[in-house]
């Protein structure tokens, strides 16, 4: 069914918000039909909630401090999305793991990025995981959130190289290039209704020129 007007996003974030940057940039360049409402944020004094601020988006502190128990704060989180109407939420670099009453009450309306080849390296510090292990390649996953700890189902991915010599923040950022690339595109996709979860799987309907591999979310040759 076609949507009237543009995707209301809720975006939770704990920091820097590049990600959160980059959804806000191609809403406001009209790349989007979806608009963030509404910024919260476990930390205060974050970046992320001044950059939401400054392009007039309501950037909320959430304080965990204030409520007894998970449940109570994820209320708490539900509770002010549902105030501003999101249809959709977008974990952008947000670091308490949901409970299973947020992620029933949104399921398969939460979005995450990770910032490696999901199932490979969850949880913290996935670029220094993947240079640990040594593998070729890297990238970034846009996933559907679950109860797990970034074990949803997979939305888009992007492949980088790794080199021999990079460090954990070379590679954490050319992978990032590619964050701010898939994590809109993904949102995109959500806002068509092209995205259409069976399991584990994620199915994107559309022709054959938009499931290609395309600049900016395959691997491009150094
Ligand atoms: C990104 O690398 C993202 O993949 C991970 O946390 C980081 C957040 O960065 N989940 P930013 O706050 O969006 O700049």
């Amino acid at each position: 069914m076609a949507r009237s007007g543009r995707l209301r996003v809720g975006v939770l974030a704990s920091g820097r918000g590049s990600n959160l940057q980059a959804i806000i940039d191609a809403s406001e360049a009209g790349k989007l039909d979806a608009v963030v409402v509404v910024v919260l944020s476990d930390q205060p004094d974050v970046y992320a909630l001044d950059r939401a601020r400054r392009h007039r988006i309501l950037g909320v502190f959430v304080d965990p401090k204030t409520h007894a128990s998970r449940e109570a704060f994820d209320k708490a989180l539900i509770a002010a999305l549902t105030e501003h109407q999101v249809e959709l939420v977008c974990l952008a670099g947000y670091m308490r793991v949901l409970t299973s009453a947020f992620i029933d009450h949104f399921r398969h309306r939460v979005m995450n990025i990770h910032p490696a080849l999901l199932p490979s390296f969850p949880g913290l510090h996935g670029q220094r995981q993947a240079l640990r292990h040594g593998v070729k390649f890297s990238g970034c996953t846009v996933h559907f959130a679950d109860e797990g700890v970034d074990t949803g189902p997979i939305i888009i991915q992007a492949v980088v190289p790794v080199f021999d010599d990079d460090s954990e923040e070379t590679l954490a950022a050319r992978i990032l290039r590619y964050e701010h690339q898939i994590y809109p595109r993904a949102i995109q996709l959500y806002a068509e209704g092209r995205l259409h979860v069976r399991g584990r799987q994620v199915s994107c309907r559309g022709s054959e020129a938009d499931r290609a591999p395309r600049e900016g979310w395959g691997y491009i040759h150094p």
